[in-house]
Order: C-alpha cells, then sequence, then structure tokens
C-alpha cells in the first residue's frame, strides 16, 4: 500500500531536477574514461605511433566528479579508457562507485568496458569490488585474425581466457562488442553467432564510426545494419526481441531455437541519436556531450580553481543542455570529431 513517505518521495518537486538537454532528453548514462593509455593498436582506432601524450586524474577526482554527476540523476556509470583496466587504483574507484546510490536510492548500474588483455586476473577482484556488468571488445574469433586487428601477437589467446574468468566470476551476461570493418572481418559475423550460442555471451557487432586516428573510414567501409542481418539470417532463422529500456542502443535478435543473443549497434545506418541519454568524461576531466563533438568542455579545469560541487553541478548542466541533437555521419560537410576514440572513451 502507498503511503504518504511514498507520495512524497515520488513527487518532482522533492528531488534536485534531473539532467535533461535542451532537446529534451534526459541524460541518465555516464562514461568515463580513466586512461587514455592502451595497450593494443587495434587497426581502427589508433594509428600504433609512439609518442602521444597521455593524461590521467587521480582517482579520488574521478569520484568526486562522479559522485556531482550522480547528484544530478546518472543512474549508470561504464568505465572505459583507452584500456582501462591498465589504470592503477581501478578496483579501489569501483569499490567507492559502487557505494553511491541513485536519486531513487538505487544502486549505479556499474559497468565497464575492456579488451580483456590483463581480464583472466581481474575479473574476481572487480566483481568483489562491486562492479556489476563487463563488456568486452572482440575483433575476430580467430587467433591470426584477432592479432592482426589488435596488432598485438597473443592477443586472441588471453582474452578468451579473460571472457572465460568474467563469465566465472559471475560478470554475467557477459557482452562482448565486434567492430565489423569491411576487408578486416565482415566474414566473422556466423563465428561470432556460433561464439555467443556456445559461449553464451551476447555478441553485439557495431557499425564502423570515423573516430579513427587513421583515416580508414569510408561510408563502403562500414558493413551495415542489414547486411548483418543477412548474413545471420543465412546460418540460422533469427527472431526479433524486444528492447530492454526506451535508450537501447542494440537492435537485438535471438535465433529460431532460443540459443544465443545478438545485438547490432547501427550508429551509421540507423542513428539513435533521438533518444541518446549519454554523456562521457574523457581521462583528463573534459565532459563531451556526443562522441562527434567539435570541443570539449573543461569540468576539471572548474575543480582545480577550486570550485564548489554546487559549481560543478551548474557547469555539468549547462553543458548537458547544449548537447546536439545528432550526429551528421556520411553527410556532406561531416568534419571528424576532434579527438579520436582512444582519447574519448568509448
Ligand atoms: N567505430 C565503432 N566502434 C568503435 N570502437 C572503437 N572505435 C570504434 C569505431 N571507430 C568500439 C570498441 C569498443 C567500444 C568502446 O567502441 O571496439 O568495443
Amino acid at each position: 500500500m502507498a503511503t504518504v513517505l511514498d507520495s512524497i518521495r515520488n513527487t518532482d518537486a522533492a528531488r534536485p531536477e534531473r539532467l535533461r538537454d535542451k532537446h529534451g532528453r534526459a541524460i541518465t548514462d555516464l562514461r568515463i574514461s580513466v586512461t587514455d593509455r592502451c595497450n593494443y593498436k587495434c587497426v581502427y582506432c589508433r594509428t600504433g605511433n609512439e609518442g602521444a601524450v597521455y593524461a590521467e586524474l587521480p582517482i579520488e577526482d574521478y569520484l568526486r566528479i562522479a559522485r556531482v554527476f550522480v547528484g544530478l540523476g546518472i543512474e549508470k556509470i561504464r568505465l572505459t579508457g583507452g584500456e582501462p583496466l591498465l589504470r592503477k587504483g581501478l578496483a579501489d574507484l569501483v569499490r567507492e562507485l559502487s557505494q553511491l546510490r541513485t536519486l531513487d536510492s538505487t544502486p549505479l548500474d556499474l559497468a565497464l568496458t575492456t579488451n580483456g588483455h590483463l581480464l583472466e586476473e581481474l575479473a574476481e577482484p572487480l566483481r568483489d569490488a562491486g562492479l556489476s556488468r563487463i563488456t568486452v571488445s572482440m575483433d575476430a574469433v580467430v587467433a591470426d585474425k584477432f592479432a592482426r586487428i589488435t596488432r598485438v601477437p597473443g592477443s586472441y589467446e588471453r582474452v578468451i581466457k579473460g571472457v572465460r574468468a568474467a563469465k566465472a566470476a559471475g560478470l554475467a551476461p557477459v557482452k562482448v562488442n565486434c567492430v565489423l570493418l569491411r576487408g578486416f572481418n565482415e566474414d566473422q559475423i556466423v563465428p561470432f553467432a556460433q561464439f555467443s550460442r556456445e559461449e553464451g555471451v551476447i555478441v553485439r557487432f557495431i557499425e564502423f564510426m570515423p573516430l579513427e586516428e587513421d583515416r580508414l573510414w569510408t561510408p563502403e567501409s562500414v558493413v551495415s545494419l542489414t547486411e548483418i542481418v543477412k548474413a545471420l539470417g543465412s546460418f540460422r532463422p533469427i527472431e526479433r526481441m524486444a528492447p530492454n529500456t526506451a535508450s537501447e542502443t542494440a537492435v537485438r535478435y535471438t535465433f529460431d531455437d532460443g540459443v544465443g543473443e545478438i545485438g547490432i549497434i547501427a550508429p551509421v545506418t540507423q542513428a539513435f541519436c533521438g533518444h541518446c541519454s549519454r554523456v562521457r568524461l574523457t581521462s583528463d576531466g573534459k565532459i563531451r556531450t556526443c562522441l562527434f563533438s567539435q570541443s570539449d568542455h573543461d569540468l576539471y579545469g572548474v575543480m582545480q580553481r577550486g570550485g564548489t560541487d554546487e559549481e560543478m553541478a551548474r557547469f555539468i548542466r549547462s553543458t548537458v543542455e547544449q548537447k546536439e541533437a545528432r550526429h551528421h555521419i556520411g553527410e556532406p560537410g561531416f568534419l571528424k570529431p576532434s579527438r579520436s576514440m582512444v582519447h574519448i572513451g568509448g
């Protein structure tokens, strides 16, 4: 039975106003990059050139920023990089974040995206620290092709062990992200379908976006959702699954026997900007309101100048308000974002 207290709790007036942009989208999802270092040089992301400048904040600064965001209605935090497992103090950050509560007093949905290279050792400590879910990036299920993409010998063997360790640690369901790139791995669609069915992981194919340091991207390099669906269907009849949430980015499928789950994330051919709920913090403490933003917003600058939590909150609110309506991939005049993926954070 509803009590008087419930009715007070349920009025918006009793709570701080939640983050919303000027297009009316509620912003509930924060991605924090905890380092822009990476131990892989995936062909669709980094040039592999040496001499890059890296920037990280102290763990307690990410924590303070996260607290302020959560006070503004963030419900989900995903830790990214670079490669987040390279970051010293990561488990401490996860432990502290897992103690935070949303404005509805529920635990945060706390997830992490990793290349899996160090996951075999870290799956259990991260689970113990309070991580809820994990996504591992894998772009092939064949060792030599995998290593050709990551440009690190022996990477496949390590990542497979990492995926299995995550499952064994109970970080389920483990998701596997695969970026499809024509000429590299479009032949991996059916092998990944089999992998999902055999390993009990959710495989998600992502259309290639122009975010890389090398200029590989062309419209033709994108393996589209339509093409992926066709390839899956030639393997076994597929069935559409209902979305988990309103802001779900993946179109979900299973097979006729209900075994396996495949998501397709199609930012290029079926953009989902209209229900985007995300905002990003780069490893150097800048807010990015879109992967394709032309500039960053220096939240850390506000903090370093002695800004209070309230001043930081005000800066976040006014930045989020300006979130772009949508990206313009593939349109004439499209400008590449001001940073590449490794410096933005997936
Ligand atoms: N296009 C699409 N996905 C990308 N990722 C990295 N770069 C790109 C790109 N250019 C993916 C990674 C990882 C996630 C964080 O983003 O493979 O799974």
